[in-house]
């Protein structure tokens, strides 16, 4: 049985299409000098039309399972972290469980807000722990340009869109996923929020017309509660371990704001090269920036087999989370070019069984109600 959660493969997506503060000044009333000072962000990553929460997310799942060298079939659960689904329903994860041919797996969307990240990853661990699962695919992955209102200069500047992935695998080794702490406090609810949409505001003219499907936030209130949560969730997380927060080597705070991430830090009592960073290129990604920070901190060659890491998150819901993980994968080497064109193939062939699945289904609809027809008609005979 095994007791122990590890990151085994890894991967994240971002769209091509850039837009930089420079370009939004031209549209809305601001400037870069406000942006960078203010938030720390230079520029994000914009999903166009064709690019989902779906598709990225299968992006990030694909590279994270070649670097675990997984088979599909092999992974249990699939969880989608997101704010923005693909759909009210089915779930985002059940789209990705499909396209990648993870014909064992179940698959759920979880949503946490910016905090889901580290909610699906400590979730998932908790499972392998238990013994209920031994292979979780975790994937962050937003499209919150679709939910932002472009004309309201206090939100619009800070997010992006993007995905993040990883696999876990249980093993005896120790190590991995080690403790968790996740939080709520729904009384805040309504400092973070897209209103429409839901049971309580359902769609119509008139949530559209009163921009309920956007997303509203009191920056102020949540950059307060940021503030608190960042340090106290890592704290906690570390003493839950039972590390001394001098034993943390690398720190990957939920990218939003660089005067959030410099308060955690300052009150962590943490050196800024044990600090990931890199909200300047890509904003607030929300379920997908810690994922993505994960993947640039490793290819930055900032994490090595043994290291104490702290993944920390925080927001909508009001919710926050943290864990602490002891890293155990080592770098993977380059996919031999036949690994990758068996991979392409076994992704065709999953894309040509579910279109299979898909016509079977419709074929069978078709010949029951002829049957049904026929029945009806015979009595009559
Ligand atoms: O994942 C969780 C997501 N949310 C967050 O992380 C948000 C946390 N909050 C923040 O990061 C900060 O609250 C912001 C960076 C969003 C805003 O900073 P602030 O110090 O709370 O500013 P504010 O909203 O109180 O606005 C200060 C001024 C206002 O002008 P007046 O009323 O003083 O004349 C705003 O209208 O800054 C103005 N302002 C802007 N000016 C230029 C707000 N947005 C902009 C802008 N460009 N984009």
């Amino acid at each position: 049985m095994p007791r122990y959660a590890h990151i085994i493969g890894w991967g994240k997506y971002v769209p091509p299409n850039i837009l930089t503060n420079d370009d939004l000044a031209k549209t809305v009333d601001t400037t870069d000098k406000w942006i960078r000072e203010m938030t720390g962000i230079g520029q994000r990553h914009i999903a166009s039309s064709k690019e989902t929460t779906a598709l990225m997310a299968l992006h990030a799942a694909r590279d994270a399972i070649e670097v675990a060298d997984v088979n599909p079939a092999e992974i249990d659960l699939v969880i989608v972290a997101t704010a923005t689904p693909e759909y009210v329903f089915p779930a985002t994860a059940c789209l990705v469980q499909d396209a990648l041919g993870a014909e064992r797996a179940g698959a759920y969307d979880l949503e946490a807000g910016c905090s889901g990240f580290v909610y699906a990853l400590s979730t998932a661990a908790g499972m392998i722990r238990g013994g209920m699962y031994n292979t979780v695919l975790v994937v962050g992955s937003e499209t919150l340009s679709r939910v932002v209102d472009w004309n309201d200069r206090a939100t619009c500047v800070l997010f992006g869109d993007g995905a993040g992935a990883i696999v876990l695998r249980g093993s005896d080794e120790p190590g991995g996923v080690l403790a968790s702490i996740l939080g709520s406090d729904g009384s805040g609810g309504e400092l973070l929020m897209v209103p429409g949409g839901g049971s309580k505001h359902p769609p119509g003219p008139e949530t559209v017309l009163s921009k309920m499907h956007f997303i509203k936030m009191n920056g102020r209130e949540v950059y307060r509660f940021a503030t608190r949560v960042m340090a106290s969730a890592s704290r906690q997380v570390v003493e839950k371990a039972g590390w001394p927060l001098e034993k943390i080597d690398l720190f990957i705070p939920h990218q939003a704001n660089v005067r959030i991430i410099d308060s955690a830090a300052r009150a962590l009592k943490l050196p800024p090269e044990k600090v990931f960073v890199n909200l300047e290129r890509y904003g607030n990604t929300s379920a997908a920036s810690i994922p993505i920070a994960l993947c640039e901190a490793i290819d930055a060659g900032k994490v090595k087999a043994g290291d104490h890491l702290v993944m920390v998150g925080f927001g909508a819901g009001l919710t926050w989370a943290s864990c602490a993980i002891q890293w155990s994968a080592a770098k993977p080497g380059v996919t031999p070019p036949q690994k990758a064109a068996a991979s392409r193939l076994r992704y065709g062939w999953s894309g040509i069984k579910s279109i299979g699945w898909r016509l079977s289904r419709r074929i069978d609809a078709i010949v029951s109600k002829a049957i049904e027809l026929t029945e009806r008609k015979a009595p009559e005979e």
